[in-house]
């Protein structure tokens, strides 16, 4: 079996008909390919599979209300469609179908529809009469107009005793649409009326940020301490700029930056794995202090026996994230690192530089002192392969606005130059 959807991220809206059995098949289509499937159950369809059968073969909670505090703390419902590649409505009932085409949100699965930046594929399912009424016609041209992928529905033997169309594509079938679709851009385009025209409009930047944290065990953890406010205001300023910015942020204290979409991840490899989904981008920006080693984390807490001997932890590398975008095939234009050093600032950012195969290094003292760690203040050298400009003490948000400001020049004169 080959892997064609690994690292892809499905969100799986169930409709209320028959066909949602099909869509069991469907989930361990996707898992055998290597995607994460995401289910969200609509109330009718729950009257036909249990949420337990999807989360089992999903591997995954099943979501299904708009309202829950829980989920809202664990993932908010924007998120959850932020971070899937494509939406995928599997049967889609008429009923579904008639919502989503007039912009309705009364239940989880018609507001993530409603508030996606991404395609949606439908794969309708219903009887022959309900989908070839005009008011179903008129929604599926409507879905279509809006950018909405389709797959069937099939002629067939119907549920209900009829022939003709209205069966809900083979899971297979399925899969094929998801595979085609996921080869184009699943991104809506943001309506030109959205987001002040600034000097980053149009690019897509992504910017790490914060910690990473490493489990040793349920309850510990290894981490730094970096705070998120320099990676955050960057990510907000770019955002300022126009761009559309999608900010992969560790453990912080910090609200989350307006005008971005985030997305909160732990550990390192949390953080590699979230940064290869926002990809491609037009500039990245490594902000985050990623924790360079893990342990093998322990499934359980590990107990202070008496007498015993103390644990030792064997560290084992991380992923480098920076290195691996600047060597990535499709490599942002602008891949940016940061480097926080407590002696030889400069020799050490440009060998970084090199090393890690990035444009840029805004490097920053952070030895003892410099109150760099956790303050609001921040002394930068922005370090290229040609020269060092080194900026004077000034607040995190000032060097995030310069920063983006020349990267926004930096931008604009390579495509000149092409
Ligand atoms: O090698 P060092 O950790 O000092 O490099 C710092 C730069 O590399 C930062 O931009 C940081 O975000 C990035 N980095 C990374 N992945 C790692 C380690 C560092 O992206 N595993």
């Amino acid at each position: 079996m080959t892997k064609s959807l690994e690292s892809k991220s499905i969100l799986l809206i169930v409709g209320g008909g028959i066909a949602a059995y099909k869509s069991l098949d469907l989930v361990r289509r996707l898992r055998e390919r290597g995607a994460r499937v995401r289910v969200v159950m609509t109330a009718a369809a729950k009257e036909f599979v249990t949420p337990l059968a999807f989360a089992s073969l999903a591997n995954e909670k099943v979501y299904d209300d708009l309202f829950s505090a829980t989920d809202e703390q664990e993932m908010g419902h924007i998120q959850l469609s932020r971070e899937a590649d494509l939406i995928v409505a599997a049967p889609a009932t008429a009923h579904l179908l008639a919502r989503a085409a007039q912009g309705l949100c009364d239940d989880l699965a018609t507001t993530l529809l409603l508030a996606t930046d991404k395609r949606a594929l439908f794969a309708p399912a219903m009887n022959l009469r309900m989908w070839v009424a005009p008011a179903t016609q008129r929604n599926v041209a409507t879905l279509n107009r809006d950018g909405a992928l389709f797959v069937g529905p099939n002629d067939g033997d119907m549920a209900c005793g009829e022939y003709g169309p209205g069966r809900m594509s083979e899971p297979l079938e399925i899969v094929a649409a998801i595979e085609a679709a996921l080869q184009g851009d699943t991104r809506l385009p943001l309506p030109a009326s959205m987001g002040a025209p600034g000097p980053l409009t149009g690019r897509h930047v992504i910017v790490t940020s914060g910690p990473t944290h490493e489990a040793i065990d349920p309850v510990r953890y290894i981490a730094n301490r970096s705070s998120g406010k320099q990676g955050h205001a960057i990510a907000a300023a770019a955002a300022a700029a126009g761009a559309r910015v999608t900010l992969v942020s560790g453990p912080v204290n910090l609200p989350d930056p307006a005008g971005c979409d985030v997305i909160h991840v732990d550990s390192a490899r949390d953080m590699f794995a979230a940064v290869g989904r926002a990809l491609p981008a037009d500039v990245f920006i490594g902000a985050a202090a990623v924790a360079d080693w893990r342990v093998e984390a322990a499934a359980q807490k590990i107990k202070k026996e008496q007498g015993a001997v103390a644990p030792t932890f064997a560290l084992v590398e991380n992923p480098d994230i920076l290195a691996s975008v600047a060597r990535a095939q499709e490599r942002p234009r602008l891949v940016v690192g940061f480097a926080a050093e407590t002696q030889q600032v400069i020799a050490h950012a440009r060998d970084k530089l090199t090393r890690k195969g990035c444009d840029l290094i805004v490097a920053n003292d952070v030895s003892e002192g410099s109150g760099v760690f956790g303050g609001d203040a921040n002394e930068a050298h922005l370090v290229s392969r040609a020269s060092v400009e080194s900026w004077p003490r000034m607040s995190k948000e000032a060097v995030a606005s310069r920063l983006v400001a020349r990267l926004a020049e930096l931008l604009a004169s390579s495509e000149a130059v092409e």
